[in-house]
C-alpha cells in the first residue's frame, strides 16, 4: 500500500492540520516527518478547537495509530504541554502515539541561540517562531545533536551536559544581551525528559515500512509550506527543515516509490508570517480584510500574518517541485464579498515577464502581473456540497486548475470539520 502525503504549498498555515482531521478516517497511520513546535495545526470540531504542534493531527481518532517522524525535532518541554491539553481526553497515548528514536530533541540552550541568533540579525531577522529549530537542525547535520534514542544511554545527561557546555560559549559569540535562567529551564526540561521517557521509543521506519508490507493506509503530515523549503523557498527566509515531497522520504525512511498520492494545500489566497519576500502582499483595505475576516494570527506565535492575493506563479512552483496529484483549497469562505479577485499569473523580474518563480525575490526586483477575476457575495460556510457553490467560485477553481494543471478535489469553506465540500 502507498503512502500518501498531504503538504502546505504556500508559506504554511493553509489548514494541513484541518485536513488531515477530516481525512484521518481513511488512514491507519498518520505521521509527521519534519519541522517541531514552530508549526501550529489547528483542528475544529465538536465546537472545540485544537491547536497541535509536535504531535500528528489524527491523534483525535480512536484507531489512528500517530508517528513523530525521524525528521522531527522534538521540544519535550512543549511536547509535555502538548500532552497535558490532551489529558482531559482520555486518549490511550501510550497506544496512540510512538516515537521515532532518531528524532532529534531541542535543548534549552538550542532556544537560546535562535534567540540570539535573530537578535544579532537586527532588521534582516528571519522571523523565526524562536523555538529552536534551527540550532537544532543545524546540530544535527553538523553531527552533534542528541536524539529522543539517547536517552535510554547510561550517559546521555552527560552528554547533555557536554552539548550545553559548548552553546553556552556559542551565545557569549554573539554580541547581545540574551536573559535566561539555565538553572530554571533545566528543570522544566529534566521534568518534561522524564513525561517524554514514559511514551515508546520506536525505530519509526522499520514500523512503517513494516506497515506498508501489512497493507495498512498511511498519511505523511507535512509542516510549514514549501516557499519555506531550505532548498526552494525564499532562502534566506524559510526554515531549516526540507518541507517539500522529498523530506518525507527522508523523515519518516520511506522509499520514493512508496509514494501514492500527493496532497498539496492550498488557501484561496495567500498569507505569511515572518519577514521574507511576499510578491502579492497586501498594504491596503483588501488585504486588511482578508486578515480580519480569516483571523490571520499566527497558530504558535500569534503574530499578525500577512495578507495578499493568491499567487500562481508560486503555486504551480510548489505544485512541481512536490509532484502534487489533487489540491485542496481553504479558507474560500473569507474570500465572500470581494467585488473583484486578483490572482497573480506571470512576474515582472528584472525588467522582463516571466512565469516561473525566480532565484531571488526582493520587493524591488519583482512586481505581480495579475488577472482580475470576478467575486461572489453569497456565504460559504453552510455550504455542503459542490454544486451549490457561486458560479464565479467556480469559475476561480477552473482558472486556477487550468493553470497548475491538477485538479481541486476539496473545496474547505470554514475551519470546523464539517465545513469541508468535496468535487469529484
Ligand atoms: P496549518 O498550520 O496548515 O495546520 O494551519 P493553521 O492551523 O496554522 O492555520 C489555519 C487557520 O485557518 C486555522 O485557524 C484554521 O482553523 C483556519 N481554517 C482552516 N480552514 C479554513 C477555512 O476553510 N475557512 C476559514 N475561515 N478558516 C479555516
Ligand atoms: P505550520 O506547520 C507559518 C516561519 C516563521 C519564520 C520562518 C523560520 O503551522 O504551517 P523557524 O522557527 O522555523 O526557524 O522560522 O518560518 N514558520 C512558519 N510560518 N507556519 C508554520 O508552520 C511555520 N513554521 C515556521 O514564521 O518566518
Ligand atoms: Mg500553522
Amino acid at each position: 500500500m502507498a503512502v500518501n502525503l498531504l503538504l502546505g504549498l504556500q508559506w504554511g498555515d493553509e489548514g494541513k492540520g484541518k485536513i488531515v482531521d477530516v481525512l484521518t478516517s481513511n488512514y491507519d497511520i498518520i505521521a509527521r516527518f519534519q519541522g517541531g513546535p514552530n508549526a501550529g495545526h489547528t483542528l475544529i470540531f465538536d465546537g472545540h478547537k485544537h491547536v497541535l504542534h509536535t504531535i500528528p493531527s489524527g491523534i483525535f481518532h480512536e484507531n489512528a495509530v500517530n508517528v513523530v517522524g525521524n525528521g522531527v525535532v522534538i521540544d519535550p518541554v512543549i511536547f509535555k504541554k502538548e500532552l497535558d491539553n490532551l489529558a482531559k481526553f482520555n486518549l490511550d497515548i501510550n497506544a496512540k502515539l510512538l516515537i521515532s528514536k532518531k528524532a532529534h530533541l531541542i535543548l534549552p540552550t538550542h532556544r537560546l541561540l535562535d534567540a540570539a541568533s535573530e537578535t544579532a540579525k537586527g532588521k534582516a531577522k528571519i522571523g523565526s517562531t524562536l523555538k529552536g529549530i534551527g540550532p537544532t537542525y543545524m546540530d544535527k547535520t553538523g553531527r552533534n545533536g542528541m536524539r529522543v534514542g539517547d536517552l535510554e544511554m547510561k550517559n546521555w545527561k552527560e552528554r547533555y551536559q557536554a552539548l550545553t557546555k559548548k552553546h553556552l560559549k556559542m551565545l557569549a559569540f554573539f554580541d547581545v544581551d540574551i536573559q535566561f535562567d539555565l538553572k530554571e529551564l533545566e528543570t522544566e526540561f529534566f521534568d518534561a525528559i522524564d513525561t517524554l521517557k514514559k511514551l515508546p521509543f520506536i525505530d519509526s521506519e522499520v514500523y512503517l515500512n513494516n506497515a506498508i508490507k501489512q497493507q495498512k493506509t498511511i498519511l505523511a503530515e507535512g509542516a510549514q509550506g514549501s516557499l519555506l523549503d531550505i532548498d526552494f523557498g525564499t532562502y534566506p527566509f524559510v526554515t531549516s527543515s526540507t518541507t517539500t515531497a522529498a523530506g518525507a522520504c527522508t523523515g519518516l525512511g520511506i522509499a520514493p516509490n512508496k509514494i501514492g498520492e500527493v496532497f498539496g494545500i492550498f488557501k484561496a489566497y495567500t498569507t505569511r508570517v515572518g519577514s521574507g519576500p511576499f510578491p502579492t502582499e497586501l498594504f491596503d483595505e483588501n488585504g486588511e480584510r482578508m486578515a480580519k475576516v480569516g483571523h490571520e494570527f499566527g497558530a504558535t506565535t500569534g503574530r499578525p500574518r500577512r495578507c495578499g492575493w493568491l499567487d500562481l506563479v508560486a503555486l504551480k512552483y510548489a505544485v512541481q517541485i512536490n509532484g502534487v496529484t489533487q489540491l485542496m483549497m481553504m479558507k474560500s469562505d473569507v474570500l465572500s464579498g470581494f467585488t473583484k479577485l486578483k490572482v497573480c499569473t506571470s512576474y515582472k523580474y528584472q525588467g522582463e515577464i516571466i512565469n516561473h518563480f525566480p532565484y531571488n525575490i526582493e520587493s524591488d526586483n519583482v512586481t505581480p502581473i495579475y488577472t482580475e477575476l470576478n467575486g461572489w457575495k453569497e456565504d460559504l460556510t453552510t455550504m455542503t456540497t459542490a454544486n451549490t457553490l457561486p458560479k464565479a467560485l467556480q469559475e476561480y477553481i477552473k482558472f486556477i486548475e487550468d493553470y497548475v494543471e491538477v485538479p481541486i478535489k476539496i473545496v474547505s469553506v470554514g475551519p470546523d470539520r464539517k465545513q469541508t465540500i468535496t468535487r469529484l
